[in-house]
């Protein structure tokens, strides 16, 4: 089977799969085992598969077709230009995610004098804080997660990166684990926001493969945000900032929530299409 056989076939079996872009689907794929860019496959459309390749493909497409994630089969996903390893242990970090490190990045290195210091709540991956302590090597991270198994592939995550040094890892649930005593100059977190009864309506990517912890935000979704901002206060440092990623439609309402204890809500930003999914805020 050549490279564009091997293409036409995957791509016709994804999509009877239901698998959205099967086309682009089933290049990543053959581009990852094979080992070379996907644009590198449209000058190699005539070369043969070895029956080995021919084999592996077979494996990873029906696995793709069995909807896991294309995270999942390559084992890795980039996160603001960094490779995180994935699994099925953690949220596969999203695109709308990195606009929130980066609001993080930019906020630490304006604090002086540093070291500056930073609280990911919900690390999963441990993206966020890798993404925070690899733009500002001055800061030190404290990373906390219900799951253990999340922590260990964090952790693994920020050896990869040369910043385990500076990230603090905790299980623990919320602020639990914390003194009162201790402050952030930033909260940061991408909790879980999806409202309990919607899991069930995910794409079959998100719903069977990401961890249950990582999506379910209570019946309305919204648990972790009252949680936060009724709590959060009192590990933030006078001029430090919460910045929290929430689900599309629930500004008006996170707004409220926070407003309601008192924060002063200093900005709402909008993802890559426009639509309102982080809130910025102050004591
Ligand atoms: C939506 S995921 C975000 C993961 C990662 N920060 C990201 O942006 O890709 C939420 C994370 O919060 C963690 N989590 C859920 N409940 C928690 C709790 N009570 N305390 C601490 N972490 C919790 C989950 O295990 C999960 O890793």
């Amino acid at each position: 089977m050549t490279v564009l056989e091997a293409i036409q076939k995957s791509t016709e079996f994804l999509a009877k799969k239901g698998v959205e872009s099967a086309r682009l689907q089933a290049e990543l794929l053959l581009a990852h085992l094979l080992k070379m860019p996907r644009m590198k496959l449209y000058l190699s459309f005539e070369r043969a598969l070895a029956p080995a390749e021919t084999d592996a493909l077979r494996e990873l497409v029906k696995r793709r077709g069995r909807r896991e994630p294309l995270q999942h089969l390559t084992g890795s996903v980039s996160f603001c230009g960094l490779e995180i390893a994935v699994n099925r242990q953690a949220l596969v970090p999203r695109p709308e995610t990195e606009l929130l490190a980066e609001q993080g990045w930019q906020f630490l290195s304006t604090l002086n004098p540093q070291p500056s210091t930073a609280l990911d709540f919900g690390t999963g991956t441990g993206c966020l804080a890798i993404a925070l302590a690899v733009k500002c090597p001055g800061a030190k991270i404290t990373a906390v997660d219900v799951s253990a198994e999340a922590l260990a592939l964090a952790g693994e995550n920020a050896t990869r990166h040369n910043v385990a040094g500076q990230i603090q890892f905790l299980p623990g649930d919320g602020f639990a684990a914390f003194s009162t005593d201790e402050s952030f100059d930033l909260i940061i977190s991408n909790p879980p926001y999806i409202p309990t009864a919607e899991i069930a309506t995910l794409q079959p990517e998100v719903r069977d493969f990401d961890p249950r912890a990582a999506l379910d935000g209570g019946a309305d979704g919204l648990d972790f945000y009252r949680r936060l901002a009724r709590e959060a206060k009192s590990f933030l440092k006078p001029d430090g900032r919460i910045m929290l990623e929430f689900g599309d439609g629930q500004d008006g309402t996170i707004r409220n929530i926070f407003e309601a204890e008192k924060w002063i809500v200093e900005a709402v930003k909008e993802d890559y299409a426009h639509r309102a999914r982080i809130l910025i805020a102050r004591k």
